[in-house]
């Protein structure tokens, strides 16, 4: 299958073109040429993870990945289960943080990885050289840990991670920079947008950018939103079997916490793929460009504010284009997307509501489960994304219940581990230097 940038419509490329460029001209999001569809869901469903989700990906990666590689790869990649959990006869979480990091971002992360891989060494094989490849990403915390630890000891793959000095929480920091190896970590003296304007400056270097072969892993990339779509299959596949258990289910709605749209755009390309979904509604905390679209027609973003679901702080979500293109062309129906923005309070009091139910949830999954109170009907069943681990906003939740909550294995090993980042100026010819070196 080919994959079209939706700015320059002429711009066609295969799979792995699209993982290796991330961007089309223009800035332009890659998109699939066409939704594969599947007669009879009942029997994908019924299948484990793994082998239904090589069936998933096939159609979209055939043209650069044969079946057995993409097994190979799935199996890497998707080592860790999505789970789950009922919270009421009509609730249920679905818990995507039982991988490495800890975050939903592993899936997307690792597929993309071991595809970047499977390229780089087939490239090797047929033009005889190694050509350089770099991940350079900037982070505020959660990006720089799945990257790392996807990318970590794949060969001839090096990997550059800034994030700013001082501005992340030293849990998260310790979660990227004590692995070493292919893994380099740079603290910037600057904040997160210094960080960011680095990275794109190093883009727009052609000379740097081709030099080292330049690669941002970003969530906009086509391989990430792919590996996600397996999880909504997964969680349909756990609510079917759990039907009796868990009383009529009606029809499915999810509810997404939304910062940068990707896990919202996943599910609608699950959802036209023909996975019984009813609709979608995407949760937003007070940084609410989407909701206020929905309704009013008008794209209007505002200054983004800082809130406690800090991840989802976007006022110019970068996956927005494909969910409208997706709404547009009828691709999914008009109206199976709605979205509502939930502010602080009501995000605190929903985790401490969530607490009561037995479940110690962190801010993003309590924005979602919010808005599902808000917005679901009777008869429909609501599933809400558990996009990342309680223990990585630990003190936020802490502060939130009044209570202490433990550490996961993955978080309490690098606790202790040093830190091998260094310094850097957030000055380009520096980070240049240091990229040339
Ligand atoms: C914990 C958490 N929840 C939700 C989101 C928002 O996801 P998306 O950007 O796919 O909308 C993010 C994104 O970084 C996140 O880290």
């Amino acid at each position: 299958m080919k994959f079209y940038n939706l700015k320059e419509n002429d711009e066609q490329v295969s799979f792995a073109q699209a993982v290796k460029q991330g961007l089309g001209k223009n800035q332009g999001l890659f998109f699939p040429k066409t939704i594969p569809t599947f007669d009879n869901i009942e029997e994908l469903l019924a299948l484990p993870l793994v082998e239904r989700s090589v069936k998933i990906l096939t159609p979209f990666v055939e043209e650069d990945i044969n079946e057995q590689e993409l097994t190979d790869i799935v199996t890497d990649a998707f080592n860790f289960p999505a789970v789950l959990q009922p919270i009421s006869n009509d609730r249920a979480i679905l818990e995507l943080f039982h991988g490495p990091t800890l975050a939903f971002k592993d899936f997307g992360a690792r597929f993309m990885a071991k595809c970047l891989q499977t390229f780089v060494a087939k490239d090797a094989k047929t033009t005889g050289e190694q050509k350089p490849l770099t991940i350079l990403t900037a982070t505020s915390g959660d990006t720089g840990a799945a990257v790392a630890h996807a990318f970590h000891g794949i060969d001839n793959i090096r990997v550059v991670i800034m994030y700013p000095k001082g501005k992340i929480s030293l849990l998260q920091e310790k979660m990227f920079t004590t692995l070493g190896d292919n893994i380099e970590t740079l603290m910037v003296d600057g904040d997160f947008d210094d960080c960011q304007a680095l990275v794109k400056k190093s883009f727009d270097d052609k000379e740097l950018a081709t030099t080292i072969g330049l690669n941002s892993a970003n969530s906009i990339n086509i391989s990430r939103l792919l590996a996600q779509i397996c999880y909504y299959f997964e969680a349909v596949a756990q609510l079917s079997r759990a039907k009796d258990s868990l009383g009529d289910l009606g029809d499915i709605v999810f509810s997404i916490p939304s910062g940068n749209f990707g896990n919202l755009t996943a599910g609608l390309f699950a959802k036209a793929m023909g996975l019984p979904i009813k609709r979608f509604i995407a949760a937003t905390n007070v940084n609410d460009t989407v909701p206020r679209y929905l309704e009013t027609g008008q794209w209007s973003p505002n200054k983004t504010v800082a809130t406690i679901s800090n991840a989802m702080d976007v006022s110019n979500p970068n996956n927005w284009p494909r969910v409208e293109h997706m709404l547009k062309s009828g691709i999914v129906e008009k109206g199976c997307v709605s979205s509502v923005s939930i502010d602080e309070e009501q995000t605190q009091s929903t985790v401490i509501g969530l607490g009561k139910l037995g479940y110690i949830s962190e801010p993003h999954a309590a924005v979602a489960y919010k808005a599902l109170q808000y917005s679901a009907i009777e008869g429909e069943f609501g599933v809400f994304l558990g996009t990342a681990h309680p223990a990585k906003f630990k003190d936020v939740v802490e502060s939130i219940l009044g209570q202490p909550i433990g550490l996961p294995k993955e978080l309490a090993d690098c606790a202790g581990e040093p830190i091998l980042s260094q310094e850097l100026r957030a000055n380009f010819a520096d980070l240049r230097a240091y990229l040339l070196a």
